[in-house]
């Protein structure tokens, strides 16, 4: 599959990450553009590009900046998601590692277009590296006139902020980010009102994905048409798509959107040890898993939903043929059940009571309908958190279940102690039920 990159052009060339290589390939040149024009005419041609936020939700971005109301004479913000706590979510820290002038120069083009004169980068506190590279490179920015007052004579001024979180992932839920960013505990805000109105100090906000905003410099030197000629109608452009697990060649790919995983399974040199591919996620913990009868589904936005998960981060995280589902589930939903923030109940008290079903059926001590308590569980949570966070926390369980559902079926169940007519209990005897489950619960 001939692949062109184009997000992560850059990234293979010594010291990509400072200025000087930046301008010599072509950095800064989409920002001179952006200036030259009218910021209305900016938001119309990203709206027009078809680009759609990269953090997850796949939300039109061109639309998010046309929300941001015009003349209310309030301070506008620009903050950047670069939290990246999804578990197999690993392309933001390198891009900003690799290129991060392709993302401030994507800020200073998208502050410009929804008029914010400050704008911050709020990264998860483990990325100490991305972090160092960032304020680095913004350092730069200032030098070269890019950022600060009166931005190549242009009139306009931006001052950007470099900002450490300390380490939780639901500060990448959008309004969670900006309550921390404002010196709070991270937790999600009730909406409405939205951030586009009502976001960072109450005023209008616009949240945006690393990815998503790396792109807009391409978009801005090469038209729409240009990036609409990547991908697929309803989900064009290019995509960083994050291999990890039991593959060959773990890493960043790059590819239009649309691409399956046959497609980069080829290009990664196949799952590891050239064994058979059992299970895999689209995007990252939080979106239901998929089967190798899943290999040619298109990775975007609808191809993911009708193969009945979602392409969430393009963070795809492979099982070979000897992974053991229940440890995986059980291990995940760990995650979700001490990252949970506590501040609704079904997130809170569900996920630790899932990880305690799963912890017994993994020891054994499970019993019949723990399968169906699990399944009933995440039908009482997704939909009735506060937050995205525990639909994610479902996931996982939902999706192991309908795919390997043999595996969380506890040894117990499987074997039945029947009660004799003298009410005495006998030697525990395989189930024999039809359908092989649940028959004759201890
Ligand atoms: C629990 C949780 C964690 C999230 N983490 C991130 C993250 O690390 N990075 C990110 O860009 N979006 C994350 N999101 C999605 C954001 O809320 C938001 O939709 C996104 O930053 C919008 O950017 P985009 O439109 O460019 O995709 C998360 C959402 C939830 C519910
Ligand atoms: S769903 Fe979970 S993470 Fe989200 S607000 Fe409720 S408790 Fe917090």
């Amino acid at each position: 599959m001939p692949v062109t990159p184009v997000l992560t052009r850059r990234w293979n060339t010594p010291e990509s990450w400072t200025i000087d290589t930046y301008r010599r390939l072509d950095g800064y040149l989409a920002l001179r553009t952006a200036l030259a024009g009218d910021p209305d005419d900016l938001i119309k041609l990203v709206k027009d590009s078809g680009l759609r936020g990269r953090g997850g939700a796949g939300f039109p971005t061109g639309m998010k900046w046309g929300f941001i109301p015009q003349g209310d004479g309030k301070p506008h913000y620009l903050v950047i998601n670069a939290d990246e706590g999804e578990p197999g979510t690993c392309k933001d820290a390198p891009l900003m590692k690799a290129d991060p002038h392709s993302l401030i120069e994507g800020i200073i083009i998208a502050a410009y277009a929804v008029r914010a004169s400050r704008a911050f980068v709020y990264l998860r506190g483990e990325l100490i590296h991305a972090a160092r590279r960032m304020r680095a490179a913004v350092d730069e920015a200032y030098a070269a006139g890019f950022l600060g007052r009166d931005i190549l004579g242009s009139g306009f001024d931006l001052d950007l902020v470099v900002h450490s979180g300390a380490g939780a992932y639901i500060c990448g839920e959008e309004t969670a980010l900006l309550d921390s960013l404002e010196g709070r505990r991270g937790q999600p805000r009730l909406r409405p009102p939205f951030p586009a109105t009502h976001g960072l100090y109450a005023s209008p906000t616009v949240v945006n994905n690393v990815e998503t905003i790396a792109s807009v410099p391409f978009i801005v030197n090469y038209g729409a048409d240009w990036f609409r000629s990547m991908g697929r109608e309803k989900s064009p452009g290019p995509k960083i798509y994050s291999l990890s697990g039991h593959v060959t060649r773990p890493g960043q790919y790059e590819a239009p959107m649309g691409t399956t995983l046959r497609e980069l399974l080829e290009i990664a040199g196949g799952v590891r040890g050239g064994r058979k591919l059992k299970a895999w996620t689209p995007g990252g913990s939080s979106t239901p898993m998929l089967t190798a009868d899943h290999l040619d589904a298109p990775l975007d936005f609808e191809g993911m939903q009708e193969a009945g998960s979602l392409l969430g981060t393009a963070a795809l995280m492979i099982m070979d043929e000897t992974t053991e589902m229940l440890p995986v589930v059980r291990r995940l939903t760990e995650f979700y059940a001490h990252e949970s923030c506590g501040k609704c109940t079904p997130c809170r008290e569900g996920t630790s009571w899932m990880v305690k079903i799963l912890e017994r059926i993994e020891d054994g001590r499970g019993d019949a309908e723990d399968v169906d308590t699990l399944v009933d569980a995440c039908d009482n949570i997704f939909g009735r958190a506060f937050c995205a966070l525990a639909d994610g926390a479902t996931s996982p369980i939902v999706s192991g279940i309908k795919y390997f559902r043999d595996e969380f079926i506890p040894v117990s169940a499987v074997t039945t102690r029947t009660a004799g007519p003298d009410g005495t209990v006998g030697t525990p005897e395989p189930n024999t039920s039809p359908d092989g489950a649940y028959a004759g619960a201890h």
